[in-house]
């Protein structure tokens, strides 16, 4: 029930007044079949990362374990490593791809992959409930509190969402590209009070990340950052100077050092009946 502050509307309006509202209006998956390659290099890059996330979820050999949002298996891989299966499901057909050639190349064969929308999953018909649901930096779903609800009901011990606390990990580069001044609606804070909403009351741990990118050169680095952020050329200049104020040379290669706040938020399924 909502109260006086409507957090999944307030939700629903951060997330269409942001830039990142173009990946509501493409075509499903799109926008991460593009950037699909760049971040499964950078991102299978910081092992350490996905290794601190996996180690704070009860995982138990006989586990089955549902990945909302897989992307390229950064988690689903090594969690794969420790349970009987892992269902990954992922709107984009690029991330999948590479999903599928990270567990060739790890021999790991016990991952499903559902090419669809969390949206258009059908409990029951698509998947069964697993014993634990994660969602890691994928819950960009327009209605949260059906997605929410939807990874409880898919849950039968545990869900985890990973994602951050105040702004996302590029140190606001994104805000004072796009001259973006309102709060970030992957902020934490609005998935706790959705969930409350719910009357589910879950458990919050956060702490400091600190995430490192490598270049070759200023060039290389405008090249796929711009891709990241689908810039204009206009932009492309900001970016550039910007770039060349924050990028450290070490050890020969450019080094892009961000620091943010992780949140994870979970909660035991049924513990509030
Ligand atoms: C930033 S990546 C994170 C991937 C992975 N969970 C990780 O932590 O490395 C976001 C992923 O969420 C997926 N995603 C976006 N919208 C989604 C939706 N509506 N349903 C399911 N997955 C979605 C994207 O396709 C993308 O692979």
């Amino acid at each position: 029930m909502a109260g006086i502050i409507n957090w999944n509307e307030l939700w629903k309006m951060l997330r269409l007044s942001s830039p990142w509202r173009r990946t509501l209006d493409e075509p499903a998956g799109s926008f991460w079949d593009r950037r699909a390659k760049r971040f499964n290099e950078s991102m299978m890059q910081n092992r350490e990362r996905a290794e601190k996330q996996i180690a704070k979820i009860a995982l138990n050999p006989e586990y089955t374990v549902l990945d909302v949002g897989a992307g390229t298996g950064r988690l689903a891989i090594p969690i794969a490593k420790q349970v009987k299966s892992v269902t990954a499901i992922d709107p984009s057909r690029g991330m999948l791809a590479c999903l599928q050639e990270n567990m060739e190349k790890e021999g790991v064969e016990n991952i499903t992959c559902i090419n669809k929308r969390w949206e258009d999953i059908e409990l029951g018909a698509d998947i069964e409930p697993h014993d634990v649901v994660i969602a890691s930096h994928s819950l960009a779903m327009l209605d949260m509190q059906e997605a929410l609800a939807k990874m409880n009901a898919s849950a039968k011990k545990c869900v985890y969402i990973f994602t951050f606390a105040g702004r996302w990990m590029d140190g606001g580069l994104w805000e004072k590209i796009h001259g973006e001044t309102r709060p970030s609606w992957s902020d934490y804070i609005y998935l706790c009070n959705i969930l409350h909403d719910m009357s589910i009351y879950a458990n919050v741990e956060i702490w400091d990340s600190e995430y490192e990118q490598r270049y070759k050169s200023l060039d290389e680095a405008v090249t796929k950052m711009k891709e990241m952020y689908d810039l204009t050329s206009e932009k492309e200049r900001f970016l550039r100077e910007h770039l060349s104020k924050i990028l450290v040379e070490d050890d020969g290669t450019l080094c892009l050092k961000r620091k943010s706040k992780s949140a994870m938020i979970w909660w035991k399924k049924n513990a509030h009946e």
